[in-house]
């Protein structure tokens, strides 16, 4: 726009073409700034117009609205400028496409059995403990009573880690042996009670590993969950009661179960308890290879060696501990027909059962 002649007028015109650079948000401020009903300096101006000399009130107001025609045209075309910018097709987005779904993710098979577990104990006063996967021999055998070649460890075959003397574990004694990965989680009962005097009441969850076949019911590498109760005056009642109703929390009030005579060196007596089968409850049927019953998991005092071990007095305190395998409770609790489906990693499997938790 050419000068107006007025110098008040003509101090607006730098900002007459700043317009076409400025965002929506500082147009917005310039729009009130210039042309605002109130404090507008152009308003003001033509508001002003009566106080004007007479033989110049024609042509200041006449060169005032044709400035305010110039803003006004201009604040209009940098809004349409603006809207281009943010339009779908100018952004490349295209706002009517259908949205896409969000993955919601959900715990694994294994893991709900797990946090399962935990929440039972822990209703009975249990805290959580858990230990190293590389241990030595003396925490994996020797403190737990495994007689060294005992056939016991036949089950309990592993690997063993390279530079097994430090495994860069500072401290370690001489007699602690090699070092490997944990066959079970009971290790983890040594250390909680070297770690403090009695009582204890403790749930440990954790992977472990083992020379085991990969088939429908093993895997190399899979999940257990220990419990240990120490305290004075308990007794074998006292783990029949506690893991019977474990049981029947788990899966359902009505629920029988049984204990079967075992053997661990680390607990004396030892049993499995074996709950009827969930399938075909008790009429037998091929999950259950038609006896009725399932196994659970594997329990029993904790043997005095293993107390005067970890340097609990054994004539004041007795215990009890047990040894769950969640990957074979989630095949139960899940249907689940082979062990590998749920640690294979399979999306659309995982996916299945994902669905159910959100149900
Ligand atoms: C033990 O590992 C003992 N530490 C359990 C224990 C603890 C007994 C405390 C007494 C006191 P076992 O070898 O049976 O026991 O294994 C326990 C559970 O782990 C089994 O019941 C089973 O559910 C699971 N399990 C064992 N081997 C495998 C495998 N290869 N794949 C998947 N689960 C397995």
């Amino acid at each position: 726009m050419q000068p107006t002649g007025y110098p008040d007028l003509d101090a607006l015109l730098p900002r007459l073409a700043a317009i076409g650079s400025l965002s929506a948000h500082a147009l917005e401020a310039e729009r009130v700034a210039i042309l605002g009903r109130k404090q507008g300096v152009l308003t003001q101006a033509l508001r002003a117009l009566p106080q004007r000399d007479p033989s110049d009130r024609k042509r200041f107001g006449a060169e005032a609205n044709r400035l305010k025609e110039a803003f006004e045209a201009a604040f209009a075309d940098r809004e349409t400028e603006l809207g281009a910018q943010r339009s779908p097709v100018a952004s490349g987005i295209d706002r009517t496409m259908p949205g896409r779904q969000r993955w919601i993710g959900a715990r694994h098979p294994v893991t709900r059995v797990v946090d399962e577990v935990i929440e039972i104990f822990r209703e009975l006063g249990f805290a959580i403990a858990v230990g190293p996967e590389a241990e030595t021999e003396w925490y994996n055998f020797g403190a737990l009573n495994f007689p060294q070649e005992h056939p016991a460890m036949d089950m309990h075959d592993t690997l063993f880690l390279e530079d097994g003397r430090t495994g860069g574990r500072e401290g370690r004694k001489q007699d602690e042996g090699r070092l490997l990965l944990r066959t079970h989680t009971s290790p983890v009962q040594i250390r909680v009670m070297q770690a403090g005097p009695p009582p204890y009441r403790v749930v440990i969850p954790g992977m472990v590993y083992r020379n085991d076949p990969w088939d429908a019911s093993h895997a190399p590498a899979f999940a257990q969950i220990e419990g240990l109760a120490v305290d004075e005056g308990i007794g074998f009642v006292d783990l029949k009661a506690t893991l019977t109703h474990f049981a029947r929390r788990f899966f359902a009030a009505s629920t029988r179960v049984r204990f079967r005579p075992s053997y661990f060196p680390f607990t004396e007596p030892s049993a499995e308890l074996d709950v009827e089968c969930q399938i075909c409850h008790g009429g037998g049927c091929p999950a259950c290879k038609q006896t009725g019953w399932m196994e659970l998991l594997g329990c029993g005092m904790v043997h005095p060696k293993v107390l005067e071990n970890c340097g609990v007095d054994a004539e004041r305190y007795t215990g009890w501990a047990f040894g769950l395998g969640p990957g074979r409770t989630a095949q139960q609790r899940f249907d689940i027909p082979d062990i590998r489906l749920e640690y294979g990693g399979d999306m659309r499997f995982l996916r299945q059962l994902a669905g159910q938790e959100r149900a």
